[in-house]
């Protein structure tokens, strides 16, 4: 059977066939049939508006994989750091190149003292870390001069260094300032995830990371690292269509990962869980939801339809860092949630599962992470993921700057009225 659409404007009688290439038709088909044609798709539910080769995601089957890698074996063997290699170069290092890699990116966690002392300490005490962190990122470009020349290769691959080495210590001083925590500086011998965590939580000299919790990070990181065209990324490729900064871009980017439905669900899952206190609420709670009072947190996802494989993971990675640390007393609230929603037919036909973010929040609060923090745990390992499509549209000659099209439904011309008269 022909893989073609025929699309025909009944107005005019006029028609058009184009080929579907992997389910998707070229939008020149409308522009043929009449350029003034628009197709109306709020939140782009039906839209690609970009190709890409970078992540692929299959919802209904529950596939997740960087640059063909399955998410459950870059999980398993690969570290954080290999995994945005492989994402910006679209292949895994050799040995020598992930040695240069990681080496570079160590060598490049510092900061500027001023982002510190004249930027980061002009924030009010209980400034929220991710508003911190979405400024800071857009202030460290500030400190570079060739932060502006994207299309300069060589100056475009420092950006990306030091956004990726440089995002762990933002976010850790974000959190000591918020603490008044004196910062503590990047130790060159810890790894990425490790390091951060020294960053974070270093209580007097000792740089011991716990090794199982450094892994537990790592994963999370690895799982946040890419998830193709969501809210955060779109942000990113649309700031970078206009040709501006990365770091701009990455603010705008982690702007839009703020929110609850998307990087914020994490710190709402916590939340939700706190309020619903005990085991006997659950049912209640399920029922408010049902009724239309607010939603799981958690729970659904724009793609997944199925199961979100990042979140089959989490849950073991979970039950590794409560050896650790101890169970999470909210756990069994979220387990007892998990098995009520999955049997009740509102979650079942709507094809809800828990996401991501059901259970990262619990392991979060385990490591010792503050609620406030979340997103922003989330936002460090998605820069990597953001900076590959940053580049990847940069050298897309099919794309131009975003600037989609409206459908006016606004007041006809009319003529202004003089106050007096109003
Ligand atoms: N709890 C209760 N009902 C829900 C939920 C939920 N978590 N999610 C969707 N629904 C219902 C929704 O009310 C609607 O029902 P109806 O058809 O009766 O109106 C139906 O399911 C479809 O929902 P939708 O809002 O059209 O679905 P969407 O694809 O636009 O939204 C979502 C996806 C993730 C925003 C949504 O599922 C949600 O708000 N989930 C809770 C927030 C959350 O956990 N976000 C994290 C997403 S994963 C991390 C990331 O990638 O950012």
């Amino acid at each position: 059977m022909a893989e073609t659409i025929t699309i025909i404007d009944d107005r005019t009688g006029k028609k058009v066939t184009v080929p579907i290439t992997d389910g998707v038709f070229p939008s020149s088909a409308l522009r043929e049939l009449d350029p003034d044609l628009r197709v109306y798709d709020p939140a782009y539910l039906s839209t690609a508006a970009c190709s890409s080769a970078i992540t692929y995601l299959d919802g209904d089957a529950g596939i997740l994989r960087y640059r063909g890698y399955p998410i459950e074996q870059l999980a398993e063997k690969s570290t954080f750091l290999e995994v945005a290699y492989l994402l910006l170069n679209g292949n895994l290092p050799t040995a020598d190149e992930l040695a240069k890699w990681t080496y570079d990116v160590t060598h490049h966690t510092m900061i500027h003292e001023n982002m510190r002392k004249r930027f980061v300490d002009g924030f009010h005490y209980d400034a929220h870390p991710m508003g911190m962190f979405i400024s800071s990122v857009a202030a460290l470009g500030t400190f570079y001069d060739d932060a502006k020349d994207i299309f300069n290769k060589p100056a475009l691959d420092r950006q990306t260094l030091r956004l990726i080495a440089k995002v762990p210590t933002l976010a850790a001083m974000a959190y000591r300032f918020s603490k008044g925590l004196s910062f503590v500086q990047p130790e060159n011998s810890l790894s990425y995830s490790a390091n951060f965590l020294n960053m974070m939580f270093k209580i007097g000299n000792d740089d011991t990371v716990d090794p199982v919790l450094a892994r537990a990070m790592d994963i999370l990181f690895i799982l946040h690292a890419d998830h193709e065209q969501n809210c955060g990324t779109t942000a990113m490729r649309v700031i970078a269509s206009s040709n501006a900064d990365p770091y701009s871009a990455a603010a705008g980017a982690s702007a839009a990962l703020y929110g609850p439905l998307h990087g914020g669900a994490n710190e709402a899952v916590v939340r939700m869980l706190e309020e619903i206190g005990s085991l006997e609420n659950v049912p209640a709670f399920i029922q408010s939801v049902k009724e239309g009072k607010g939603r799981l947190m958690g729970f659904g996802h724009r793609v997944y339809k199925n199961y979100d494989p990042r979140a089959t993971i989490i849950k073991k990675t979970a039950y590794d860092v409560f050896a650790v640390t101890g169970k999470n007393p909210l756990l069994d609230i979220a387990l007892k949630l998990e098995e009520t929603a999955l049997k009740d037919d509102y979650f079942v036909q709507r094809k809800l599962y828990p996401n991501v973010d059901f259970y990262s929040g619990l392991i979060y609060q385990a490591l010792g992470f503050p609620v406030d923090m979340f997103t922003v745990l989330f936002a460090i390992p998605r820069t990597a993921g953001w900076l590959a499509h940053f580049a990847e549209l940069l050298g897309d000659k099919e794309q131009k700057i975003s600037r989609p099209r409206q459908w006016y439904k606004g007041p006809d011309e009319r003529d202004y009225v003089p106050i007096a008269a109003r």
